[in-house]
C-alpha cells in the first residue's frame, strides 16, 4: 500500500507540532517536523557566523556540512549537525528570530523540500510547517491548516519558554510572533498559505484532544473513500 500522508499547516503557535505529534502516535505514521529543519540551518548560520539572508553563503553553508534527521524520543526530530546533536538548542528564542530569514531563501528551500519529500516516498507521514499543503506534498491525503487568534498562539509560547528557563514577555512575543507570521505570509517562495483542498480547522479555545479527535476523522474519511 503507498504511503498515508497527513499535511498539517498554520501560522507559529497554532499548536502544529503538538496536534501533529499526537496524530503520528495515534496513527503510527512518522512525524516529521520542518521547521526544525529550518531552525537547523538558522542555528548553524549563528554559529558560524553567516548572514542569514545571504543566498549564495548559507546554500555553501549546507553543501559543506551534513545534515541528518531521526526520529527520536517523545517523538521528536532529532537534529543532527556534522555528527552532533542540536535538537535542544533549536527552539531558542534567537533562532526563532533569524528562521524566517533563512526560510524565505529559494536555495534553502529547495534543498530541504527534497529532503522531506523523501521521508514522505518511504514512510507515512504526518508533517507539519507553513508549505507542507502547498508545495511539499501537493498530494497529500489529508491538508490541515490550523490557526488560533494571536494573543493565545503567544501565551502557548510562554509558557513553553518559561518552562524552559526563557525571560520574554507576552508583549515581546505577540509582536515577535506577528512579525514572523508577517514574514513568512509576505515572503515570494512558497509563502504560508492555505491550499484549496485544506480543512481550516481554528483552535481557539479548543482543547488538543478535540483537535486531534477532528483530524484523526478526516483521515479516517479520506482513507474510507
Ligand atoms: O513552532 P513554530 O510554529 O513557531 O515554528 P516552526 O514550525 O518551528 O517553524 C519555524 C520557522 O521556519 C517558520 O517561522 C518559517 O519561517 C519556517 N518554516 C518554513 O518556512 N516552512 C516550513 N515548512 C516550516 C518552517
Amino acid at each position: 500500500m503507498s504511503p498515508i500522508s497527513v499535511a498539517i499547516d498554520g501560522p507559529a503557535g497554532a499548536g502544529k507540532s503538538t496536534v501533529a505529534k499526537l496524530v503520528a502516535e495515534r496513527l503510527n505514521f512518522l512525524y516529521i517536523d520542518t521547521g526544525a529543519m529550518y531552525r537547523a540551518v538558522a542555528y548553524l548560520c549563528n554559529k558560524e557566523q553567516v548572514n542569514c539572508s545571504d543566498g549564495a553563503a548559507v546554500s555553501h553553508l549546507l553543501s559543506n556540512h551534513d545534515f541528518r534527521f531521526e526520529e527520536g524520543h517523545d517523538m521528536n526530530l532529532q537534529v543532527y549537525i556534522d555528527g552532533e546533536d542540536v535538537t535542544t538548542h533549536l527552539r531558542n528564542p534567537g533562532v526563532s528570530k533569524l528562521v524566517s530569514l533563512v526560510a524565505a531563501l529559494p536555495e534553502v528551500r529547495s534543498r530541504l523540500t527534497e529532503w522531506q519529500r523523501a521521508f514522505a516516498v518511504k514512510h507515512s507521514v504526518v508533517m507539519d510547517g507553513r508549505d507542507i499543503g502547498t508545495v511539499v506534498l501537493p498530494h497529500a491525503t489529508v491538508k490541515v491548516f490550523l490557526t488560533a487568534n494571536v494573543e493565545e498562539r503567544a501565551r502557548r509560547r510562554l509558557k513553553e519558554y518559561q518552562e524552559q528557563g526563557f525571560d520574554v514577555s507576552l508583549g515581546e512575543l505577540i509582536q515577535s510572533m506577528a512579525e514572523r507570521d508577517r514574514l513568512d505570509s509576505e515572503r515570494e517562495v512558497a509563502p504560508l498559505s492555505i491550499a484549496d483542498d485544506a480543512v481550516k480547522i481554528d483552535s481557539t479555545g479548543k482543547t488538543i484532544n478535540g483537535v486531534v479527535e477532528e483530524i484523526l476523522r478526516l483521515v479516517e474519511n479520506a482513507h474510507v473513500r
